[in-house]
């Protein structure tokens, strides 16, 4: 392909640093330690890393409560190793991603530090949402509205020093920014552009549509829900239309740099609305998350569940003109190798990469993925993140997807030389990289050929893409064309055969990849799959 844009063609592969690599042995992955793998993401055959924050942080939200934009944590490195990891990965051809944090701050930055330190304007006070209490006897009722906390109760947090409450859709150490105030967004603003100048490709904005809330914090209507946050309607905290305005902005800023990205995490994300903040003057991209859900809930599994989530991509993402992106893990959610595979057998794993590399739009893998790491199963008190202690049992957070890279067989699996801040999961000595490159078969060896057969079949890549009847209830079966090029995708999800019929097949007979066969299918036959086969064939 001539025209290789990397955001768009290339897979984005998702670090979360402290548990990538510890070069220095205090327990923690850093900044060298995601220079020193640069070859192996190169071997991988990725495009991108998108590097979760490490900037500094009290870490009551794991890095998401950042206390500077514009340096990096000393846990993590310096600021001239971040130049270093910039220029190296260049030099290899993989762009580097930043997570920028916007929507909110840690309670230690400087600026909440000023603003809750007095009601005078001119301390930053108006730099964060401040109310006073409503009038009412209860605790309850006395609160500025009913919003809720996206991690547990209500979403406003008492200042006892200045009689106000401050808005934290989050953790009560994330106090959430006043975006309405000129100062904020040329703030942060300027935060991008620190980055851009330090040779930053893109940026993943957490939380973005949630930047923006409504001017008067109006009530939310209410509604039926599980957990506190999802019982009400997200009609004044996200969403708000001054986003577009800004998005307009900031992409004037990024298209002053070539090839420059910016992907959305939408929050309460659908197809629609991720697609409607996406545009030549809005962002690149938005994650949808139809095959994650919110921390991993609510979301089906199975050839019926997946044809009816793809053609709704192909639909809403086709009509609106944007690139979809795609995404089975990221450091919010359960991995796919927990939520579909039993034991340690890797083959529905093995559907889901093949789902993520192979469906129409950016593939986003997160670490860790590509050898199929489980979730690690932690006891109440070992449980650090902010959703696990307050929802357990019901959701028990997302330590679990957070634990170190299982680079091989030694006692901390290569992660590090001193004790990991979180443990290394129990099957590491056998489930780790280096295992796994000696085994034809393994997860690992799937993942790099097929992103290697992605890269040289344009079809697979830009391919126009539809679900076809596959003959068989057990089996997805799609198509990507391009003139010249059919690739036909056959996926069984069950653990028995499944016979797809000659029509299904159509004109495509050449194999080009298979998780279970050598052989080509007989033209007239149909083909029968083995158990959770991938089977990829090419016609024209
Ligand atoms: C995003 C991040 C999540 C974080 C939250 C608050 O959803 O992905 O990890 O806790 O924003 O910053
Ligand atoms: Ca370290």
């Amino acid at each position: 392909m001539t025209d290789f844009l990397w955001w768009r063609d290339g897979v984005i592969y998702q670090i979360y640093p402290r548990s990538f690599l510890d070069t220095n042995g205090d327990g923690l992955g850093d900044l060298p330690g995601i220079t020193a793998r640069l070859d192996y993401l190169a071997d991988l055959g990725v495009a991108a890393i998108w590097l979760s924050p490490f900037y500094p942080s009290p870490d009551k939200d794991f890095g998401y409560d950042v206390a500077d934009h514009c340096a990096v944590d000393p846990r993590y490195g310096t600021l001239a190793d971040f130049d270093a990891l910039v220029q190296q990965a260049h030099a290899r051809g993989i762009r580097v991603v930043l997570d920028l944090v916007l929507n909110h701050t840690s309670d230690q930055h400087p600026w909440f530090q000023e603003a809750r330190s007095s009601r005078d304007p001119s301390a930053k006070r108006d730099w964060y949402l401040w109310r006073d209490p409503r009038p009412g006897r209860s605790a309850s009722s006395r609160l500025p509205n009913n919003w809720m906390s996206m991690f547990s109760g209500a979403a406003w947090g008492w200042e006892p020093a200045t009689g106000q409450y401050y808005l934290h859709l989050f953790a009560p150490e994330q106090p959430d920014l006043n975006w309405r105030n000129p100062a904020v967004r040329q703030a942060q603003l300027d935060v991008v552009r620190f980055w851009l100048r330090r040779d930053v490709d893109g940026f993943r904005l957490d939380v973005f549509n949630a930047y923006f809330k409504d001017e008067t914090l109006r009530d939310n209507p209410t509604q039926f829900g599980l957990a506190p946050v999802l019982r009400r309607k997200h009609v004044y905290d996200i969403d708000q239309p001054e986003m577009i305005p800004l998005l307009n902005e900031l992409r004037g800023i990024l298209d002053g740099y070539p090839e420059r990205y910016a992907v959305g995490e939408t929050s309460f994300a659908t197809v629609e609305k991720a697609a409607a903040y996406c545009g030549p003057d809005r962002l690149h991209a938005a994650f949808s998350f139809e095959f994650t859900g919110l921390a991993g809930l609510g979301v089906g599994w199975g050839p019926r569940y997946i044809a009816r989530k793809i053609q709704e991509r192909e639909r809403v993402f086709g009509a609106a003109g944007v690139w979809p992106t795609t995404v089975m893990g990221n450091h919010d959610v359960p991995r796919p190798a927990t939520r579909y595979c039993r034991g340690e057998d890797d083959a529905p794993a093995k559907l889901a990469m093949a789902l993520l590399l192979t469906l129409r739009g950016t593939p986003f893998l997160y670490y860790g993925d590509e050898i199929g790491m489980r979730d690690l199963n932690l006891r109440r008190d070992q449980i650090m993140d902010p959703v696990g202690k307050a929802y357990w049992p019901f959701l028990k957070g997302r330590d679990g997807c957070r634990s170190p890279m299982q680079w091989d067989g030694t006692p901390q699996a290569g992660f590090t030389t001193g004790r990991p801040w979180l443990r290394v999961h129990g099957n590491a000595t056998q489930r780790n990289l280096a295992a796994q490159r000696q085994d034809p078969s393994s997860l690992f060896n799937f993942t790099r050929d097929l992103i290697a057969l992605r890269k040289q079949t344009p079809a697979l890549i830009r391919g126009a893409l539809a679900v076809t009847p596959s003959g068989s209830p057990q089996v997805l079966a799609f198509t990507r064309t391009l003139p010249g090029q059919r690739i036909l995708v056959a996926l069984n999800f069950a653990r028995r055969p499944a016979r797809i019929s000659p029509a299904t097949l159509g004109g495509s007979s050449e194999l080009l990849y298979s998780t279970r066969r050598s052989q080509r299918p007989e033209p007239r036959g149909g083909l029968e799959l083995d158990p959770h086969e991938v089977c990829l064939l090419l016609g024209n």
